[in-house]
This record gives structure tokens, sequence and C-alpha cells, in this order.
């Protein structure tokens, strides 16, 4: 969800405003979802790299998450949307940990959007934690190295239940990868829009839906 600061700022605005912007088109995204027939949505919220930003922004960004839990848990739970977190929550605030835990409890029934956000998260973070934990395993003698497979990691990462993604779409001109689902988007497509996340309406979204519905996924193979 890239291009929120870049948006306030042409404006003339503080950047945490290009953040409240960018929650609100969240909330506009899951609504419309599933009826551009998505399941699973996972949005990128804050980085294991974005703790280097200012502590007003952090600080803005945290509170942020937690009012949109608080704000939204009603009406997810009348749409049928599960919430799930990816990413390191260790270094969270334990206020937002819980709420957290207690949306996840909470709308854990809900089955028509699995809508999950990346909090201080990183693919090379979550695979090391994965490969740390694995080897506890094989450390304990429960786990031969032989054993240890794609599947071996595939369960051992914050996405367990999740599968992986057919698109992945980047906001705001940008054209990279950015440390997101590194191993989950190995055959994933992808679309780089030049629209800023403030500006990411359901019209821009439904417009790329229906382009992706037209590509030609090979996974490696040749058609037919
Ligand atoms: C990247 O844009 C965006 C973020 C680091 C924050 C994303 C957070 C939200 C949209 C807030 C709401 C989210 C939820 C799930 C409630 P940037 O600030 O790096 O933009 P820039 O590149 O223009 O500076």
């Amino acid at each position: 969800m890239d291009g929120n600061g870049r948006w306030a700022t042409a404006k003339g605005w503080p950047r945490l405003v290009g953040h409240r912007k960018g929650a609100e088109r969240v909330k506009e995204i899951v609504r419309c979802a599933p009826d551009l027939g998505i399941r699973w949505l996972t949005v990128y919220a804050f980085s294991t790299e974005n703790w280097k930003r200012s502590t007003r922004e952090v600080l803005g960004l945290m509170s942020l998450f937690a009012r949109y839990i608080q704000r939204e848990a009603e009406e997810m739970s009348r749409e049928g949307v599960r919430m799930r977190f990816i990413g390191e929550r260790k270094r969270l605030d334990p206020k937002l940990q819980d709420l957290m835990a207690w949306i996840e409890e909470r709308t854990r029934n809900n089955t028509r959007l699995n809508l999950t956000v990346a909090i201080n998260y990183g693919g090379r973070d979550e695979i090391t934690r994965a490969i740390r934990a694995i080897a506890r395993r094989v450390e304990a003698g429960s786990l031969p190295p032989e054993c240890i497979d794609e599947t071996v990691l595939t369960d051992a990462l914050d996405t367990i239940d999740l599968p992986d993604p057919d698109l992945v779409i980047r906001t705001s001109g940008e054209t990279r990868v950015s440390n997101f689902l590194l191993w989950q988007a190995a055959y994933s497509e992808y679309e780089f829009t030049p629209v800023l996340w403030p500006d990411f309406t359901p019209e821009v979204l439904a417009d790329i839906v229906g382009r992706y519905g037209h590509r030609e996924r090979r996974y490696g193979g040749v058609l037919g």
C-alpha cells in the first residue's frame, strides 16, 4: 500500500493524513473484494524496515492499526470477514498484540473474505524465524534433516493457513518487491500501478483484476 506519504505531501499535509486516507481505502477495498471474486486479501501495512521512520510516524501508524481493529470489528463480523495478521508480533505494543489476538478470535468463523494484515512483516525475517523453528525441531531430535522439504518450510511460515498469492499488486509506481511474501510469491503474477494507495479505489482494483483474468499462468510448464 505504497504512496501514502507522497499523496499527503503533494497536498501540503502531514504524512499521517495520507496513512489515514490509506486506512479508509483498506476499508473500501475489503468491502468490494468479495464481489470481485477475491476470497483472500493480504495487505502490507508495516514492514520490518518501517521502524526506521520517525517515532511520530511509527506511533501514528500503530494507533491507526489499533483504531482500525476497534472500529471495523462490528462491520467485519457482519460482512463475514476473517481477520488475521502475519509478521513478528513481539516487538509490537502489548495492547496492540492483545487487540490483534482478540479480533482474530472474534472473526475466526467468518468465511466470506480472509483479510490478512502484514504488520512488522518482512519476507526474509519470516523465513529466518521459520528456519530457526525448524532447527529447534532438528535439535530436539523430532525432525531428521533429510525430512526437511518445501512443505516443512511452508508450514513453518506465518502464512501456514493461507494459499500462495495469485496476484501481487504494488501501488505508487515503484517496481520493487520490498520483502513481501518472498517465498509465497514464487509463482505469483505481479501488477505495478502508478496509482498512489490513497487513490486506489474499488474501480482501480476491478480493472486490475479484470486484466489478471486474461493472463496465462503456466507455473514453469507449457500450455495444453
Ligand atoms: C507505505 O507508503 C505505507 C505504509 C508504510 C503504511 C500503510 C498503512 C496504511 C495504509 C494504514 C492503514 C492500514 C490498515 C490495515 C488499517 P509510504 O508512506 O511509504 O508512502 P511514500 O512512499 O509515498 O512515502
